[in-house]
């Protein structure tokens, strides 16, 4: 069975105070009934107070936005897998538009990555999607497809099962552009299929499928319940307990 996911990538966003009294407001509030995984994805300095927190409830994760390419050693500034995992992190978010876009991360330097989340028994979740102008030059099933191939899909069977997709159409991101139900559907059902070709029947039915990309209170249902949307990797709506909520509970 696969899992209903939903993250709250916090970018960088929150001082920890505001990041502490946010968790605590979805933890006490969210629905008992729903049935969903909620990840939270706090800026490094919070990982390991935000997993603490989530210790409480096994629906409640924490994931990094990053983490390093390299493994250890002398590049400062950077943080490992390793370390991210030693805070209590269960997830860590790759290949996010902002960091494919704002640091130049080519799909190669992604893959690195993943094998080093793999390594230290993170789970990753994996962000790919196209431009407007890719999407109006009817590139986009092309260029996500790519994406995958080089970054993912040197992975065995049993390593592919620890990676959860998000689909993000950048110019659906943070501009209150949202994919309509019948795009994002029909690009999900297309990674599926990937990765059943890749796969098989087994890998591809337990794939949890996420959106992102504006997904708001008003829109959170109708995508969720497509048949290969399986939740939702949320941006600014999760930086404010009660759209976070109102987006979990429309499970
Ligand atoms: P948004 O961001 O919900 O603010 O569009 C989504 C994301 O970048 O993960």
């Amino acid at each position: 069975m696969r899992k209903n996911i939903v993250v709250a990538n916090w970018k960088m966003n929150l001082v920890r105070s505001d990041a502490l009294i946010l968790v605590h407001e979805v933890l006490s509030n969210k629905a008992d009934n729903i049935s969903v995984n909620v990840v939270f994805a706090p800026s490094y300095p919070y990982i390991y107070k935000v997993a603490k927190l989530c210790e409480i409830n096994d629906n409640f994760s924490v994931s990094a936005q990053d983490c390093s390419s390299r493994k250890q050693g002398a590049h400062t500034g950077e943080v490992s897998a390793e370390m991210i995992a030693s805070c209590g992190a269960e997830y860590v978010i790759l290949g996010h538009s902002e960091r494919r876009i704002k640091f130049n991360e080519s799909n190669e330097q992604i893959k690195h990555k993943i094998d080093n989340a793999l390594e230290n028994n993170l789970k990753v979740i994996f962000c790919c999607g196209e431009s407007l102008q890719q999407r109006d030059s009817e590139l986009h099933f092309d260029w996500v497809e790519e994406q995958i191939k080089e970054s993912i899909f040197h992975l065995s069977k049993d390593q592919v099962k620890c990676v959860t997709l998000a689909y993000e159409p950048i110019w659906a991101i943070g501009t209150g552009k949202t994919a309509s139900t019948v795009q994002a559907q029909d690009m999900h059902h297309f990674i599926r299929n990937l990765f059943e070709k890749k796969y098989d029947n087994d890998v591809s039915d337990n794939l949890s499928i996420l959106y992102g990309g504006s997904c708001n209170p008003n829109n959170a249902s109708q995508l969720f319940s497509q048949n290969d949307i399986d939740g939702g990797l949320i941006g600014g709506a999760s930086l404010h307990s009660d759209k976070f909520l109102a987006i979990i509970n429309s499970f």
